[in-house]
Formats: structure tokens, C-alpha cells, sequence
């Protein structure tokens, strides 16, 4: 008989903990939250708080808080939420050297006690931590990834639908490059219901939204202080899905390019097939002049970022 699946969240922060929350709720799998030592009663309490919260909303999840990484053995999916989160006036960059010393570590925990594992990396700044991530475990690159394009496609989606007065339902968009403010929102391949966007809004207000979008993160900070985790942990958990139930669906995720988009071997937003091996393969999509120079610009930026990576940590050059 299959076991049931299992999922591990690193960090009991708000988006290691909405994760678990949502994971649970879905009934994806048994969820274990690990944290640090000092903070293993942080893990342990949001776990007995979801147990209590599972019995009133009637999902049927074991869930677990732990600081002992042997609990994670066997886990289908890696949630890596670790990290310090931004302050007003920081970028995701400025968090590099202190986050890429918790990412190494967690990472070398996973490659111990969940080496089969697929891994979904949260933590910023998103595009040079999947990078940390992969090399410190050694990992097939189908089974690293990180997440970023569902989130900000989710926030591209949500001004579009806010500006037209529709269901966000009905908005379908992509989104590509670094999750910097140099991501690329792709009106070119949004629409409403199957009607291309160019049809409902004028371009100032299409490049509003797209504008929007690329800083909607630094918005999110700006109001309340610190980071966003609602709209993180539901991008994660969509991946997760996908993953655990072999879905096939094609998603906007930090994956590994070498030939395609030209990109030359670094983990980057692009449309992929997520289900049940992990990254299943990657979209390639047709982009214009514009469209092209924009995605290679963001690429720079994830290159320049693993660049300060290896400068600072040259053994994971
Ligand atoms: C965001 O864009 C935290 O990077 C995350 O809100």
C-alpha cells in the first residue's frame, strides 16, 4: 500500500508556518515544521496550534514541529521558507550573506536526512539561494527549484483583475526572469478569459500593472513592515500540488536553463511542467525583440547575485 505523503517545512516563520497551514489544509501529506534550537518551540507550538485548528476544520493531517532534522527522513517535499525576511528600505539582495549561511546549512540537513527529496526554495533573495541550495546538496536540478514566478504572476494577476473590475479567476498571465524588481510580466501573453489584455486596458495601464507588480513586494514591506507570506506560502503550496499530486501543470518557477532562453546554466522564472518528477520540462515560449532584451537584463541580475554568492562563499563557487 502507497504511504502517505510526507512534507517538510524549514523555518516556523509566517511563511514556513501559512505553508504548513495550507499543506495541511489540502491534505497533501503529513507535515513536519522544523526550526532552529532556539526556536523549536515556536515549531512545536504553530504545530499543536494547526492539530487543534485540523479538528475543527476537519483535515486530516499529522503535523509535527521538531528542531531534530532526522525528522525530515523520507519527506516527498522540501518547503525551504529559512531566512531572515526584509526590513522597510532593504532589497532581497541585501539579505545575501546572512541568508546564504542558513540556506547552506539547512541544505546540507537535507542532503543528510531527505537526499530523495524535491525541493522548493523560498528564501531570499530566491534566485541565488536555489543556487546555494543545488550546490551544497548535489541534487538532480529536477529536483531543485524555487519559488518566485507564482507569487509575483499572482500579484501581475490581482492589479490586472483590480484594474478591470473582473475575477481574478479569469486573469491568465506569464511572468518571467529573476524575482527582482527586474522581473518580466508578460502582457503579450496575458489575457481575460482567453482575450488577450491589450483588447481591455491601454498600454499605460497594462504597463501600471506590470510596473506594480515587479515592486510589489517592496509595497507589501512598506506597509506592514516585513514581508509578505499569504500570497509566498499559496504561490509554494500551488508548486507543492503539483508535485505531490502529479499534476502536470505548467508554472512559472526558478528552475535550471542552460541552452534554453540562453541562459547558460542558472536557476531562472520560466514556464516549466511540475508533477510528480519535479521539474518535468521547461516551456520554451516565443519572445519578441523587447521581450528578449528584458529577460536577459533580469538574467544578468541572477548571474551578478550568484556571482557575490561565490565571491563571498568561494567553496560554493
Ligand atoms: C515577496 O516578494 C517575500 O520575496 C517575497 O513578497
Amino acid at each position: 500500500m502507497r504511504r502517505r505523503h510526507k512534507i517538510a517545512v524549514i523555518g516556523a516563520g509566517m511563511v514556513g508556518a501559512t505553508c504548513a497551514h495550507r499543506v495541511a489544509a489540502m491534505e497533501l501529506g503529513d507535515v513536519v515544521l522544523v526550526d532552529t534550537p532556539e526556536r523549536e518551540g515556536v515549531a512545536k507550538g504553530k504545530a499543536l496550534d494547526l492539530v487543534a485548528a485540523a479538528t475543527i476544520k476537519r483535515f486530516d493531517a499529522r503535523i509535527t514541529g521538531t528542531a531534530d532534522y532526522k525528522d525530515i527522513a523520507d519527506c516527498d517535499v522540501v518547503i525551504l521558507t529559512a531566512g531572515m525576511p526584509r526590513k522597510p528600505g532593504m532589497s532581497r539582495d541585501d539579505l545575501i550573506s546572512v541568508n546564504v549561511k542558513i540556506v547552506k546549512s539547512v541544505s546540507e540537513n537535507i542532503k543528510k536526512y531527505a537526499p530523495n527529496a524535491i525541493v522548493i526554495v523560498v528564501s531570499n533573495p530566491l534566485d541565488a539561494m536555489v543556487y546555494t541550495c543545488w550546490k551544497v546538496t548535489g541534487f538532480p536540478t529536477h529536483r531543485i527549484m524555487g519559488q518566485a514566478g507564482c507569487l509575483d504572476t499572482a500579484r501581475y494577476r490581482a492589479f490586472i483583475a483590480m484594474e478591470l473590475g473582473c475575477s481574478v479567476e479569469d486573469v491568465q498571465a506569464l511572468l518571467m526572469g529573476g524575482h527582482g524588481d527586474d522581473m518580466v510580466p508578460l502582457p503579450r501573453y496575458t489575457s481575460v478569459h482567453g482575450i488577450p489584455v491589450q483588447q481591455l486596458l491601454s498600454d499605460e495601464k497594462i504597463q501600471a500593472c506590470v510596473e506594480r507588480a515587479k515592486v510589489g513586494g517592496g509595497e507589501i514591506v512598506g506597509l506592514m513592515g516585513s514581508s509578505a507570506f499569504y500570497a509566498p506560502a499559496a504561490g509554494t503550496v500551488q508548486m507543492a500540488e503539483a508535485i505531490i499530486r502529479d499534476k502536470k501543470r505548467i508554472l512559472p518557477c526558478a528552475v535550471y536553463c542552460e541552452q534554453k532562453y540562453n541562459v547558460g546554466g542558472y536557476f531562472v522564472g520560466v514556464p516549466c511542467v511540475l508533477g510528480g518528477g519535479g521539474v518535468e520540462k521547461v516551456v520554451e515560449v516565443e519572445l519578441n525583440e523587447e521581450e528578449q532584451t528584458l529577460m536577459k537584463s533580469s538574467v544578468e541580475q541572477v548571474k551578478a547575485l550568484v556571482q557575490v554568492v561565490c565571491d563571498t562563499f568561494p567553496e560554493l563557487a
